[in-house]
């Protein structure tokens, strides 16, 4: 028996000498792989400003007492960069062309700024500072903690893009995104990794929430609108992901299958057209491959189309670690690797050594990141004093939310009367979601719920319904996640919420006492997988019953229901959307959700949003279903470590690769190129008040195409309008779309009666397709028509004949 317990404790001590020695080994090699692969580690550099003997003040960076030329302000950017290209080591350049690692984002890195995503080295001899790169498109993603401050530093959470671009207002995407830049100034960040404009390409990919449209020009028109805004506070914007990254689901494998002409019109028009509008310090590259390269070594895409053709001055960088061969990365155009491992240090170093990576390579990529740092708030005399207008970013916030809310039903009941009796139905209404899930998430102080925002508005809520929330409350209480681990697991599975049971009891008594329903439903996704159609595109079979039963309880007491929509992602409404009497689609709307709702309900604002894309009847109607997965996987995180390739034999279809079949038929081009039914079409949206069509001129003029035309309030109520512009070549020699939106413009708030002139002007240019044959963009001679519209399917001023 001694014996049995002695061979068991040897055992049990080997197996824990084992388990540690494994622990630690672990321990060292992730903390070398990802945190101390680099001598350069991060302290905050400390400069003096002296004045020298011609009585020139000016920072002396490098501590010599001169002045350098890239000390010189006066000096144009380039002869500065140049100067400290030729003061720097080999060694020195390539510690700037990859990240810090991950101790930022971990919040390891206290002195900086705990939860950026990446850090840019910077270079203590030559005085240069690190710089923060921090997610994300609904607001700064960083960690509220820092160390010497006892209070919070909180982030705003603005509303996510789909709801920006609902707005279909490029000035209002300028207003959030200097809002977002001037926070990011202050908290010391200097990289925004931000907008996200992939297309929707189909309703199931998980990060459509942070994504703008399935249509490239309103994509790039309020991607630039944010850029401009955010680099006005002299912070960058970093567009992602750069280009067709269009699916969670294996997305840093996936190879994207599509053809050129396709990829120019579709894809990569919305970065077009914002690299032109706004010209971003830099844009990342996506994860996935495209037609068998990852992009990130694809010189094509990186160097002669983004630099040469549009012009892009900036820098670019990969997705986390995403991409391919990281010399080849560079020598792509891609030139800083984020976030930095030991493993990308040593590729880089070897690159160098054996000459894959020449020294012209090199100077480019660092050259390109020097002008980021000499740009940077940082290294002209702007310091972070982390007390941003949080107050007055959460005023733009319910205001701006409150315009790309989209009412998509009203049978006369909204806006609200006052003093109404609310039963106030669903979780989400209790426990709005803000945003989504992932880097797109925020570190925000508060969100305002549903229930708080009527009753501040003062409305009533009908007891039945709040003491049924709180009863389900008690039994599954909502706890939003904390720190990076239950934020990642959150990540990896972002479970909907569950329902609150209603009986038939409760209906009654909520219908007999209240005068209407509100009833939210809501839905969650996130970086890292695509959502499902089953109880998620779908309504589950709980919630649809629960919209029926409502429905009928309420309509036989003569009450009447609203449904809230509190989604970041589109869901079948075709088949319940007769039911209730208004339907709100208010996105995810940020910190300041139940109030902007209020504004719509109570009347406050006038609803002025229309989608951006469009409401299928069915998840199969899109074309692009067919060549979409569907089965909700997660990615394979692995791949982040290890990128093994899969002979061709193995790889499955829209997991390893994915056919664009579709080709330009995306989103209404399908629609309409096929005669399909939507539940609510492109550009949809309804106002309480009314709006007139009329006179509309087009004329070309030196080739650029100059149209007005008058819009009328004739309704009661003051609104705003979006007036959205679409062309259509007759008779056209090639396949084309039925038609396609070249541009948009909202009114002013008009008030009853009030008429606006709205001008267009657009180069013919815009209406050039992109021929395969000749590899050039073509504009065909002929006849166009133009079709002025409240909606793709509601054109209210068609011009048949504008020659060109
Ligand atoms: C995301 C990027 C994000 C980056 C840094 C990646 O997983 O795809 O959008 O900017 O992480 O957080």
């Amino acid at each position: 028996m001694k014996k049995i317990i002695k061979i068991l404790l040897i055992t049990l001590t080997g197996v824990i000498v084992i388990i540690s020695a494994l622990g630690l080994g672990g321990y060292l090699y992730i903390k070398s792989f990802l945190f101390d692969f680099d001598k350069n580690n991060y302290e905050e550099i400390k400069v003096k400003s002296i004045t020298n003997d011609k009585g020139l003040t000016f920072d002396d960076y490098n501590n010599n007492n001169l002045l350098d030329t890239y000390e010189d302000n006066s000096k144009s950017l380039e002869e500065r960069v140049s100067d400290l290209l030729n003061k720097m080591t080999n060694e020195e350049k390539i510690a700037i062309l990859k990240g810090t690692g991950i101790g930022s984002m971990l919040g390891f890195n206290s002195n900086g700024v705990p939860g950026a995503a990446g850090e840019i080295f910077g270079n203590k001899r030559l005085g240069l500072n690190n710089l923060y790169l921090a997610d994300g498109p609904a607001g700064l993603r960083i960690s509220s903690e820092r160390k010497n401050f006892d209070k919070k530093l909180y982030s705003t959470a603005f509303p996510v893009g789909s709801l920006v671009a609902s707005t279909w207002d490029k000035n209002l995407a300028f207003e959030i995104g200097k809002a977002m830049g001037s926070e990011a100034k202050s908290y010391g960040v200097d990289i925004i990794l931000a907008p996200g404009m992939n297309l929707h390409r189909n309703p199931l990919c998980g990060r459509n929430f942070e994504y703008f449209s399935e249509d490239p020009v309103l994509s790039g028109n309020i991607a630039a609108g944010i850029v401009n805004g955010i680099q006005k506070n002299n912070v960058g914007a970093c567009p992602k992901h750069f280009v067709v990254n269009n699916q969670e689901t294996d997305r840093m494998k996936n190879n994207a299958l599509v053809d050129e002409r396709t990829l120019r019109e579709i894809y990569l028009k919305g970065f077009e057209i914002m690299v032109k509008k706004s010209q971003p310090w830099a844009i990342m590259s996506s994860y996935n491959k495209l037609n068998g390269k990852y992009v990130t070594v694809n010189k094509r895409l990186l160097t002669s189309v983004l630099r040469d053709e549009w012009g892009f001055r900036g820098t670019v960088m990969t997705d986390w670690f995403g991409g391919g061969d990281t010399v080849e990365s560079i020598k792509a155009g891609n030139d800083l690797i984020e976030p930095g491992t030991s493993k990308v240090l040593e590729d880089l170093e070897k690159g160098l050594e054996n000459q894959k990576l020449s020294e012209n390579d090199l100077n480019i990529a660092a050259s390109r990141i020097l002008k980021l740092i000499l740009r940077s708030n940082k290294m002209n005399n702007s310091k972070n004093d982390n007390s941003p207008d949080l107050k007055y970013h959460a005023e733009i916030v319910r205001e701006k939310a409150s315009e790309g809310m989209i009412l998509l039903k009203n049978d006369g009941i909204l806006p609200l009367k006052e003093n109404d009796i609310i039963s106030l139905m669903g979780v989400t209404s209790f426990n709005i979601i803000s945003g989504g899930i992932g880097s797109g998430d925020v570190d925000e102080a508060y969100t305002v719920n549903l229930d708080e925002a009527l009753i501040k508005s003062n409305f009533k809520l009908n007891k039945t319904s709040t003491d049924l929330y709180e009863d389900y409350f008690k039994k599954n209480p909502v706890k939003k996640p904390v720190g990076i681990i239950e934020n990642l697991m959150l990540m990896m599975d972002p479970k909907l919420l569950s329902q609150i049971n209603y009986t038939d009891n409760d209906l009654n008594t909520m219908a007999e006492n209240s005068d209407l329903a509100i009833l939210t439903i809501g839905r969650n996704s996130g970086e890292g997988k695509d959502r499902v159609e089953k109880n998620d595109f779908l309504l589950s079979k709980k919630e649809k019953e629960l919209i029926e039963k409502t429905c009928k309880v309420f309509h036989s007491k003569n009450k009447k229901v609203v449904v809230v929509l509190n989604i970041g992602g589109v869901i079948e409404t075709h088949s319940w959307k007769d039911l209730p009497d208004a339907i709100l689609l208010a996105w995810q709307a940020g910190q300041e959700s139940g109030n902007s709702i209020v504004d719509i309900l109570n009347g406050k604002v006038n609803p002025s949003g229309k989608l951006p894309m469009t409401f299928p009847i069915a998840l199969n109607d899109h074309r692009s279903t067919k060549n979409f997965p569907t089965d909700g996987a997660s990615s394979d995180m692995t791949l982040m470590f290890n990128k093994k390739e899969k002979p061709l034999s193995e790889q499955t279809k829209n997991n390893d690769f994915t056919i664009y079949e579709e080709g330009l038929y995306v989103g209404y081009r399908h629609f309409e190129k096929e005669g399909i039914n939507t539940s609510y079409p492109f550009g949809y949206g309804l106002s309480y008040t009314n709006f007139d069509y009329s006179n509309i001129v087009a004329k070309n003029v030196n080739d650029t195409i100059n149209i007005s035309l008058d819009i009328k309030n004739s309704g009661n109520i003051s609104g705003k309008e979006v007036v959205q512009i679409y062309f259509s070549k007759s008779n056209s020699s090639i396949d084309r779309p039925i038609k396609e939106l070249k541009d948009f413009s909202k009114t002013k708030l008009l008030k009853s009666g009030e008429k606006a002139k709205v001008y267009f002007s657009l180069p013919i240019s815009d209406l050039s397709y992109w021929d395969d044959e000749k590899n050039e963009w073509v504009i065909e001679k002929g006849n166009y028509e133009i079709f002025a519209g409240s909606s793709s399917s509601d054109i209210r001023l068609h011009l048949k004949n504008l020659k060109l």
